[in-house]
């Protein structure tokens, strides 16, 4: 008899631990601002998968090593085991979300950079929050390495990843007219040390995605979880546009 262990990982997504494997179950449970909205949305979980999935695929090819082994149809996806290090790395290419929200509660932006929704960010900024605690905070280098979470090296190995990631993502969403104003990221560790690129990758949940077009004619169009964040539109709707824009 194979017996099956289920846990959460994070809010959205299931562990499942069967046979000596490990798979990711996608869930149709949708949360935003650490938990203070919750919510179930159809086919959310097969999207984020099947969307994650291709990305992976496209990373792996490039030479950056994933967690990623198989799709499994339809919402799961096996991965490799990791012991996931426990920070949050963000890369922003325009000014939305937490940036801007910092700087209204009297946070300078970093150099160079119009504290205004959808400025560009020439230079993208790498950063890093917690992942375990209740409410998410921005950590910086020292405090990451004082707690033993990463040292100096993969730090910087990580950052370079984030960029390069950004690159290809930001290339190949361009040609289909779509812009990657900024997503997160997570990478674990494997048993012989080396860091993976893990979690989900370039779906509407950890990316904020905005049709070029509109930014072009001034409008923000947002396809991606901040029509939930900010009850813009309907997520499932959102969601199945997207990825017949992306992977079709
Ligand atoms: P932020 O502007 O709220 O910091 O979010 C930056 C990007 O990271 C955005 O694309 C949404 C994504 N993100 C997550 O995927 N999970 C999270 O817990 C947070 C805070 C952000
Ligand atoms: N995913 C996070 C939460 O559940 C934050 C967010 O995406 O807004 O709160």
């Amino acid at each position: 008899m194979t017996t099956e262990i289920r846990e959460r990982a994070g809010k959205s997504k299931d562990i499942i631990k069967k046979d000596g494997k490990t798979f990711f179950e996608f869930t149709n449970r949708t949360t935003a601002f650490d938990g203070v909205k919750k919510d179930e949305f159809a086919h959310k979980g097969e999207i984020c998968c099947k969307l994650s999935a291709y990305w992976f695929e496209i990373m792996e090819s490039e030479g950056i090593p994933t967690h990623f082994r198989a799709f499994v149809p339809p919402n799961t996806m096996e991965v490799k085991h990791l012991e996931i290090i426990p920070v949050e790395v963000i890369c922003r290419n325009f000014v939305a979300g937490s940036l801007l929200r910092r700087h209204e509660s009297g946070d300078a932006v970093p150099a160079g950079i119009e504290p205004r929704l959808g400025a560009k960010i020439l230079d993208p900024i790498v950063e890093f929050t917690t992942k375990f605690e209740a409410v998410d905070r921005p950590i910086d280098h020292e405090e990451i390495m004082k707690n033993g979470w990463l040292r100096r090296e993969e730090l910087d190995s990580i950052a370079e990843c984030t960029r390069k990631v950004n690159n290809i993502m930001k290339r190949r969403l361009s040609d289909k007219g779509i812009i990657l104003a900024d997503f997160k990221i997570e990478f674990g560790k494997n048993s012989a040390g080396e860091i993976l690129l893990a979690d989900e990758l370039g779906t509407p949940d950890g990316c904020r995605f905005w049709d070029l077009d509109s930014y072009e004619n001034g409008e923000i169009v947002s396809l991606d979880k901040d029509v939930y964040r900010y009850d813009k539109g309907d997520l499932s709707d959102v969601y199945q546009r997207i990825y017949q824009r992306i992977c079709e």
